[in-house]
């Protein structure tokens, strides 16, 4: 919080004295070097800024005011749908996201299913995790490291030093940016901000420590630990298992929150991922429903789960296809030094579903 208002001010302040120039600004005990190279009130900003699209009014005004911050969120978002999209590649719902603009913005998925659901929690946890490892790198002005260490423990062989992520700021940015730029008062925002807020406290909650050695050649004199975030492929796993626990919700129009839809059920907490809608079967295209169906989807012809032609293909049956594969085959390494390999064919049969 304090970092933030440090950073507001420093903004307000280069925006008044610097315009279109170059500075190096030396912060943080001089450790990171910062090159501010145009002033963000600059067309180039606002040019910047228009051009994605996506962005609503609240966050084209952050745009303006954070600009160096919005690569991480845009990189984070993606790389969250990358995920949702290798978590769900054997299923019949195998993420059909392309882009950032099917999850926000005019052009968004408009289903509020636990599928959506599961997407929203990523999403939030993948900018929270880009916008966190940005403000470690010290590119952008804002934001640092978190250097506030509690005490350290005369117990242990190391101490509380280096970069721990600081992920109260990106925890803070990310709900400024996608929460509040929601009415937080329809059933579908109650939904979006439930799930933001959960894909949050996943990466919160799966912080780790790092370690590293100091010490000549290798020893282990001084042992420096800081506070690490998880890998976005952890998170997306804690958020999986939320994901086949999701609470279905209905909304009260006399409380004007979500509840949940079975009375015995215990209201979720802030880590749990609810929906609105139950999922169709993805079997056919419902663009509604978020559905583009399984008409021209790989199975397995052999395997009896989800990925496997029965299930997959809905009973409509499906084509084999024989498919040559060329590749580098009986590969020896030659002194000194090349890998000289001979090419192999092979037939390869695929099905896919009707
Ligand atoms: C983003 O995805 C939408 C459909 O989901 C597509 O129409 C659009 O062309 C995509 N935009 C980019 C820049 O890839
Ligand atoms: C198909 O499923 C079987 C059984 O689950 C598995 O052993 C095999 O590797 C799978 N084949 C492909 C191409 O994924």
């Amino acid at each position: 919080m304090d970092m933030y208002s440090t950073g507001s001010l420093l903004i307000w302040l280069l925006q008044i004295f610097v315009l279109e120039t170059c500075m190096l600004l030396l912060a943080e005990g001089g450790e990171v070097e910062r090159r501010i190279s145009h002033s963000w009130n600059s067309p180039a900003t606002a040019k910047f800024c228009k051009s994605h699209t996506w962005f609503n009014r609240h966050q084209l005004k952050l745009c303006q005011l954070h600009p160096d911050i919005i690569p991480s969120v845009t990189q984070g978002a993606m790389a969250a749908i990358y995920e949702c999209r290798y978590q769900f590649r054997n299923d019949r719902w195998n993420c059909p996201i392309s882009n950032v603009t099917g999850v926000f913005g005019k052009t968004r998925l408009r289903t509020r299913n636990p599928e959506m659901a599961y997407l929203q929690a990523l999403v939030s946890a993948g900018i929270m995790y880009d916008v966190t490892k940005a403000c470690g790198t010290g590119t952008v002005l804002q934001c640092g490291c978190d250097r506030v260490f509690g005490q350290d423990n005369p117990n242990v062989d190391w101490k509380w030093g280096g970069c721990s992520d600081n992920l109260e700021y990106g925890n803070h940015f990310t709900e400024t940016f996608i929460d509040d730029s929601t009415s937080k008062k329809t059933a579908a925002d109650l939904m979006a901000v439930q799930n933001y807020k959960a894909g949050r406290k996943a990466v919160e909650k799966n912080m780790g420590i790092k370690c590293k050695c100091h010490g000549v050649s290798g020893s282990c004199t001084s042992k420096i630990c800081w506070n690490a975030m998880p890998k976005l492929r952890q998170t997306s796993e804690t958020l999986l298992k939320s994901y086949t626990q999701a609470y279905h919700m209905m909304y009260s129009k006399r409380s004007l929150k979500l509840r949940p839809l079975q009375e015995r059920n215990r209201n979720p907490s802030k880590t749990d991922i609810v929906y609105l809608t139950p999922s169709p079967d993805y079997c056919e295209p419902n663009k509604r429903h978020g559905s583009v169906g399984t008409h021209g989807r790989r199975c397995n012809k052999t395997s009896d789960g989800v990925n496997g032609c029965r299930l997959m293909c809905c009973g409509r049956g499906y084509q084999t296809m024989l498919r040559h594969v060329t590749e580098s085959c009986h590969c020896r390494f030659q002194w000194c030094c090349s890998v000289e390999c001979e090419t192999c064919s092979r037939v390869e049969e695929l099905h896919v579903c009707n």
